[in-house]
């Protein structure tokens, strides 16, 4: 295609795949003379990248496909077209459900599809409903273009890499087993290639993505399988990255490669995010997550004794079918045994097509609004508490962008804090020992210790390897 640059504007729901999905869609589409916008109102194709998790996430998509049929219909007045399409989970589980529910759709197609996307848009050109939701049985990432440089360059220090994608643990609240299929990992090789293009662009900072991400089992050049750990070991070593993370994990997942990792890789990042749902045995039976609280407290003490300033994040579910008021005190119990960082946590949301749905003893919406208000409450004290122990700690952080007022810069620490400093901005793309000073709303404050890399750090820019102290907690 040469003509005129048309205009793309991608609205994202849900997860952090998702967002990285996005991207890959704009690249895809680039080629193909589509330009990214930041202004829906300006754009001649709308995708909206949509996640199925909870009821609330799925109907979110139709409101604004409402909005979006008016806009259409504006624009048509004006003798300019515009194009509307709908991926992602939601795009998997309903098909072409959307079209009928939604007639001004041009365009459904399913995460697996995204590297047909330039395909799918040409033929939705010529006047067709395209509906594109198979699993088909090629490898998506053998297809999808890399993560662009110079796109790459724009959209900062950090980055997401998605190395695995399904799942095949069959949670019984969870869509994502019917969404996103089952347990694939991404070729070693490709890992790489992208994670060395998002160096050179300055990324410093890596996240790995998939739904069980610590299930990857990727195979090398010799066809060998490399799990999480190696592969972390390995992406360390690229000139440029300096710190890794990871999400989201299963606890049965946690090898003991990767706990290694954790105690030997001072670029992996001390901050986990294990999601556990619930505190009460019988729950997470029914929830087939298949371990035990004791199983995860276990796992969690091995974790902690390989890397003692490791902090973790959760997610919760209140209000599965059947909890009664003693099992969500035992999640209150959990919650103040392992004291998490920071959690997400949700009210049981019946989704369609999953066992948790036909499961008697659906607990009323007051009794979840009312659980999940003193879940909140209770996480809310933890993270205040955990910020306030950083207070007087050195802690390494990532100079990301200009600070709100002029002389001030912004950054995150290693468990994802947002700390504001005094400083030139560049220093932006550092990671500087920061003293902790004060804690703010959601923030942290802090002092720069030294304005330039300390050899610990830069040392892992040449081989990846950084001595046991860099990266960790120092200080008091
Ligand atoms: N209802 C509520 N929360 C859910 N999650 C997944 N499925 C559901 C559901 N049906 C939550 C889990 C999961 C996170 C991504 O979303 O806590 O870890
Ligand atoms: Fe869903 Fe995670 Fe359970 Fe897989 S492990 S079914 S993604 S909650």
């Amino acid at each position: 295609m040469t003509q005129a640059p048309k205009k793309l504007f991608i609205k994202t729901y849900g997860c952090q795949m998702n967002v990285y999905d996005s991207d890959r869609m704009a690249d895809a589409l680039a080629p193909h003379g589509y330009e990214p916008t930041a202004d829906m109102l300006d754009a001649d194709l709308v995708v909206l990248n949509t996640c199925h998790i909870r009821e609330k996430a799925s109907e979110k998509v139709f409101s604004e496909l409402g909005r979006l049929r008016d806009l259409r219909e504006e624009r048509r007045a004006e003798g300019r077209d515009l194009m509307i399409g709908v991926a992602g989970c939601v795009a998997q589980a309903e098909g072409e459900e959307i079209v009928r529910r939604a007639p001004a759709v041009d365009l459904v197609f399913g995460p697996q599809s995204y590297h047909r996307l330039p395909e799918l848009v040409a033929r939705a050109h010529n006047g067709a409903k395209v509906v594109d939701t198979e699993f088909p049985a090629e490898d998506k990432f053998d297809h999808l273009p890399a993560a662009k440089k110079e796109v790459t360059l724009a959209r900062g220090l950090t980055a997401f890499l998605t190395v695995q994608e399904g799942c095949d643990k069959f949670c019984t609240f969870c869509v994502v087993p019917y969404t996103r299929g089952t347990e694939t990992s991404r070729k070693v090789e490709q890992v790489l290639t992208e994670a060395r293009n998002l160096a050179a662009a300055g990324v410093r900072e890596l996240t790995l993505l998939g739904q069980n991400v610590n299930a990857y089992h990727g195979l090398d050049a010799a066809g060998r399988s490399m799990d999480l750990g190696e592969l972390c070991f390995r992406l360390a070593e690229i000139p440029g990255i300096a710190r890794i993370r990871y999400t989201t994990s299963h606890p049965l997942d946690m090898s003991d490669a990767l706990i290694e990792a954790h105690r030997d890789l001072p670029a992996l990042m001390p901050y986990l995010h294990l999601p556990v749902q619930s505190g009460s045995d019988r729950i997470l039976k029914a929830m087939n997550r298949r371990h035990t609280t004791r199983q995860y407290h276990e796992i969690i003490a091995r974790i902690r004794d390989a890397r003692p300033d490791l902090a973790l994040s959760g997610d919760f579910i209140v209000g599965f079918p059947g909890e009664t008021d003693a099992d969500f005190e035992d999640t209150l119990n959990l919650v103040r045994t392992v004291r998490y960082a920071s959690a997400f946590t949700f009210k049981y949301s019946m989704r369609p097509g999953t066992p948790g749905a036909d499961l008697p003893d659906q607990i009323d919406e007051a009794v979840k609004v009312d659980r999940l208000a003193q879940l909140n409450a209770l996480i809310a004290e933890h993270t205040r508490d955990f910020a306030q122990s950083c207070v007087g700690k050195v802690l390494p952080v990532l100079i990301e962008k200009p600070g709100r007022n002029a002389g001030q810069v912004g950054g995150r620490s290693p468990y994802l804090q947002a700390v504001h400093m005094d400083g030139p901005t560049r220093l932006i793309g550092q990671i500087l020992p920061v003293r902790i000073v004060a804690v703010g709303n959601n923030s942290l404050k802090g002092e720069i210790v030294t304005e330039s890399e300390p050899n610990s750090v830069s040392l892992g820019l040449s081989d990846g390897r950084t001595p046991p102290s860099a990266g960790a907690a120092q200080g008091a």
